[in-house]
């Protein structure tokens, strides 16, 4: 075993989603015109112009991304070059420069073997959860883009993001208050999106809710996604459909899931508006899905004053349980990366 197999000495099963600080994070930045070549450092500090556009107008944005340890060692991300076409896309709606992608997976790589005490080891539990971002940091004032840009990935190990044993269920309850609007920045990873939804959650929490569920903005309806994570549903005849909307987090856990109902399970998938008070009878499991969220199953949704369960309330169903194991079978290396979505940080 070499040095940088050592592993820091946490209760790794006992992590929650929070904070931890680790040794380096990777920094570049944009003035002029181009990216600087960006480096590793250990400050988790970042000073900015008290004029920075990324606090005054939140032009600015993320990414969420994890590393997991594989049975043989082996550091693994899952499909990198789609969060770094995400990023870019971001980036293009709001103004910002783009991260190239070679950079975003170079400085995604480095930092995570830069910290690679920190992920977690095999059977823990946990995961090396992965935060890219890029901030307008330049003097400003005025509503107009920044003159400079800094890109910076940190990560920090982390258990399950809701706090429910194993594969439990949540509760979801519809939000009065929108996420997105139509034709607004919903389908971007920016910022902007989340400080509106904390006081949805709040209520959402207070309800007994883990997490708000919205419906779209235009008719209150169909269902868009939850607070962090998009939405999946089987129903009664087996279908697995997931909500066609413009103003969700194109989600690549999502997408991940229904590749694998469709190759894997062989079933019939559909991205199609689901009408939440209609169709929810037909509703024969539904699950929560992204990089935090993972495949959360849903056991109850609060909307019209009332709960109304899925399925089981208390268990998850047969085909989220299958789906799970298959993508978190790939994601830790455990099974055969057949369409080949994950790179070894090496
Ligand atoms: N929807 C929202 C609002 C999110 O914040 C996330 C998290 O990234 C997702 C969906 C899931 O996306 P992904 O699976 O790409 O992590
Ligand atoms: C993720 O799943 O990576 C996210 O960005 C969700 C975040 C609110 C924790």
């Amino acid at each position: 075993m070499n040095a940088s197999d050592q592993k820091q000495s946490l209760n790794w099963s006992e992590l929650g989603f929070q904070y931890k600080k680790t040794d380096s994070r990777f920094r570049a930045v944009w003035r002029d015109g181009a990216w600087g070549e960006g480096e590793m450092i250990s400050d988790e500090f970042i000073a900015i112009h008290e004029g920075a556009p990324s606090i005054h107008y939140a032009q600015q944005c993320f990414e969420g991304m994890k590393a997991q340890t594989a049975p043989d060692g082996r550091i693994l991300l899952f499909r990198p070059d789609l969060n770094a076409q995400r990023m870019g896309r971001t980036a293009e709606r709001l103004l910002m420069p783009h991260v190239p992608e070679e950079m975003f997976v170079r400085a995604v790589r480095d930092t995570v073997r830069a910290n690679a005490s920190w992920v977690p080891p095999y059977g823990s539990g946990a995961s090396l959860y992965i935060r890219p971002m890029l901030i307008g940091v330049g003097e400003n004032l005025g509503l107009k883009p920044a003159q400079s840009y800094e890109f910076r990935v940190f990560v920090s190990p982390v258990g399950p993001y809701y706090k429910t044993a194993g594969l439990g269920t949540i509760k979801l309850a519809v939000s009065e208050m929108d996420r997105a609007a139509p034709s607004g920045t919903g389908s971007y990873k920016a910022g902007a999106n989340y400080a509106g939804g904390l006081l949805a959650t709040k209520r959402a929490q207070e309800l007994g809710a883990n997490e708000a569920l919205y419906l779209d903005s235009r008719e209150r309806r169909f269902i868009d996604e939850a607070g962090s994570a998009n939405i999946v549903v089987v129903m009664r005849d087996g279908t697995v459909v997931t909500p066609k909307s413009d103003a969700i987090l194109p989600s690549i856990t999502r997408r991940s899931i229904m590749t694998l109902a469709e190759k894997k399970l062989g079933l019939v998938t559909e991205e199609r508006p689901i009408e939440l008070r209609k169709e929810i009878v037909n509703f024969s499991e539904a699950a929560a899905c992204g990089t935090a969220a993972v495949l959360s199953p849903v056991g109850s949704i609060w909307f019209d004053g009332d709960w109304h369960d899925v399925g089981n309330p208390e268990h998850v169903g047969p085909v989220m349980q299958q789906l799970y194991d298959l993508l978190v079978g790939i994601q830790k290396g455990e099974a055969d990366d057949e369409f080949g979505w994950t790179v070894d940080v090496a």
